[in-house]
């Protein structure tokens, strides 16, 4: 299956863009790994012409809206992020139409239809640099509580949350986080912040996947307990072979991004399936607010 993915890819002019939440095997075969931030950078600037996106479906659709000129493939077509599902249309009108004099960001885990409701994309490795960029005072964060949150402990900026959150990064408790540190007090700790603000006290920090990534390549470290999904540490033992790390919770694991399997990487070149396709009016209001945040990091 490796060899004939690998023919096609070549024969296709595609590339195959792996999420560091991808089993062990779509991440080895890919051509490029990483977090939702470098991802995305990835597929506005690549010179292929096909994008097989192994992640959930909002990760293809802003690789879509970065570069519409390209066909992005999602080979699970239900791989959804039970987040990004949580927020409600009506309710987030309501919410700007309240509070006219707030500006919405929302975090890149939104579907293209609310990233078109909102002014600025952020993702886990940007938020405060985006909410920090934004001359008005009041903010609208959504979807994510937990990550809202912890912005709004950095900055004077007044956040209203949206009240939703990740149930996987929920499941990384204080005390699960306290007991392995206690075994092993040399280990560094480092959390996403999607994780509850009482666990996030814990971290020596908190970061996006390749802000860990970057992390424990740096740190003196040999020893770290990881506050994400457990398909991060396949990367982080791969690329530190020297080092030992912890996750910070049982099960960890993102169901949806556990679904993309080498027979769905065939089967998307062989057939182009899933074909991201977005309705111009929503791709052109989400657009905007991914294209300002590209920008902010640019001048950062
Ligand atoms: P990163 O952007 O940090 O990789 O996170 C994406 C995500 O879905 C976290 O649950
Ligand atoms: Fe969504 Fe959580 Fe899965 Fe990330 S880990 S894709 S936020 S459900």
């Amino acid at each position: 299956m490796i060899k004939e993915i690998n023919r096609l890819k070549k024969e296709l002019n595609a590339i195959i863009l792996a999420h560091n939440y991808q089993p062990p095997e779509v991440q080895d075969i890919a051509d490029f790994v990483g977090d939702s931030l470098d991802l995305a950078k990835k597929g506005a600037r690549t010179e292929a012409s096909i994008i097989v996106f192994c992640g959930v479906r909002f990760m293809a659709e802003s690789a879509k809206i970065l570069a519409p000129e390209k066909t992005v493939l999602l080979p699970v077509q239900d791989a959804g992020c039970a987040m990004a599902d949580m927020v409600d249309e009506d309710k987030l009108k309501d919410l700007k139409q309240k509070n006219p004099d707030a500006k919405v960001v929302c975090y890149v885990n939104t579907t293209a239809r609310t990233k078109a409701l909102c002014d600025y994309c952020c993702t886990s490795a940007n938020a405060l640099a985006v909410v920090q960029s934004i001359p008005e005072k009041k903010i609208i964060f959504v979807p994510d509580r937990n990550l809202g949150h912890w912005v709004k402990t950095q900055t004077d900026k007044e956040i209203i949350l949206y009240p939703g959150y990740c149930y996987v990064h929920k499941k990384i408790k204080r005390d699960t986080v306290s007991k392995i540190k206690s075994a092993y007090p040399d280990a560094e700790v480092l959390i996403h912040p999607e994780a509850d603000p009482e666990t996030l006290e814990l971290a020596d920090y908190v970061l996006s996947t390749n802000g860990m990534v970057n992390q424990v390549k740096k740190s003196r470290a040999r020893r770290f307990i990881i506050g994400t999904e457990s398909g991060l540490i396949h990367r982080l033992k791969k690329e530190n072979p020297g080092k030992e790390f912890f996750s910070a919770g049982d099960a960890l694991v993102c169901v949806n991004m556990k679904k993309t399997r080498l027979f769905d990487i065939l089967h998307a070149l062989e057939n182009m399936e899933y074909k991201i396709e977005i309705e111009p009016a929503i791709m052109n209001q989400a657009k905007r607010a991914l294209q300002k945040m590209v920008e902010i990091q640019r001048g950062a």
